[in-house]
């Protein structure tokens, strides 16, 4: 009997992937793998600490001396920031968010390759504080970084005013050889000079000192060109009108004890969120969404 003919070979699908791990301090985190690029999760803040595009530089800043442990930020990657911005009397700097462990509620690969993965805030005693609300925290993984952070005011009454941001540290091959537009115009308060409120006037920053500013009602992107890596980074922004651009610099650096003396030659960090005067005012039962896509090419 003659045999029968093969099936022909079934076409390889390589669909994304998601590994369960202990990251450093042991504490839990995700690796995604996709045909794109990898990138890693710690449930420790809903913290994305690593995001790589084959063939090309790590796009997140990690510092060497981050902590890895509970109750602390991790320096580097994408901490959240919610709900508040900068420091407040009896809170921690930069609100609770980013020192909680979230809840992992679904990690989805979708058919085009793509590996979407969402978090939900934990009820803590911080969030008493505030009327009801839930946070959660939604990650897109593919050739590009897509970040969405879903605030709903749960609450009858009560309007829920808050901040927040993602505190997104860019990696850079040399600080110097940076320039970042998308902000001629823009007002700022410039924290270096006590919140001096100022307007930039420059096509393009330069960084050659310390720089912590918080840009204004600005809804467009930002791109950090990178002569040194040869890169351009495009960060794209929905829902959000502010934009932190911070670098440490020297004097700084050697303050912080969980960053390196030298790393302020290799991090930028270009926030994308609703800040200060920009403070998000929810009503009753509405949601908010910041979302932010963080993308390259080479140069
Ligand atoms: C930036 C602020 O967003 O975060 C800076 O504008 C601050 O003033 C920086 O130094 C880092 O904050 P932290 O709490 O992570 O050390």
């Amino acid at each position: 009997m003659a045999k029968s003919k093969p099936e022909p070979e079934q076409k390889h699908i390589t669909p994304g992937r998601v590994a369960f791990m202990d990251g450093r301090g042991e504490l839990p985190m995700l690796e995604v793998i996709t045909e794109w690029s990898t990138a890693g999760i710690y449930l420790h803040g809903a913290h994305v600490t690593h995001f790589k595009k084959k063939d090309e530089a790590p796009l997140l800043f990690l510092s060497q001396c981050s902590r890895f442990g509970q109750g602390e930020p991790i320096r580097g990657g994408i901490p959240i920031i919610f709900p508040l911005f900068g420091p407040r009397e009896g809170l921690p700097q930069h609100g609770f968010a980013r020192l909680k462990t979230w809840e992992l509620k679904e990690f989805a690969p979708a058919p085009d390759g793509s590996v979407t993965v969402r978090f939900c805030l934990p009820d803590c005693p911080e969030a008493s504080a505030f009327p009801p609300f839930t946070a959660e925290y939604i990650v897109t993984v593919n050739a590009s970084l897509t970040l969405q952070l879903v605030v709903t005011n749960t609450s009858r009454e009560e309007t829920f005013n808050f901040e927040n941001c993602l505190h997104t540290y860019l990696e850079v091959g040399d600080i110097v050889g940076v320039s970042i537009s998308g902000l001629k115009g823009v007002s700022y308060l410039d924290k270096v000079s006590n919140f001096a409120q100022k307007v930039q006037t420059e096509d393009a920053i330069r960084i050659a000192s310390e720089v912590d500013r918080i840009y204004l009602n600005t809804p467009g992107a930002v791109e950090v060109l990178d002569s040194r890596l040869g890169r351009k980074i495009r960060v794209e922004k929905h829902g959000s009108v502010s934009t932190v651009v911070w670098n440490p610099w020297v004097g700084k650096a050697q303050q912080m004890p969980d960053f390196g003396n030298e790393e302020y030659q290799r991090m930028l960090c270009v926030e994308s969120g609703n800040v200060t005067s920009n403070l998000i005012r929810l009503p009753p039962g509405e949601t908010s969404t910041l979302k932010v896509k963080l993308s390259s090419e080479r140069q």
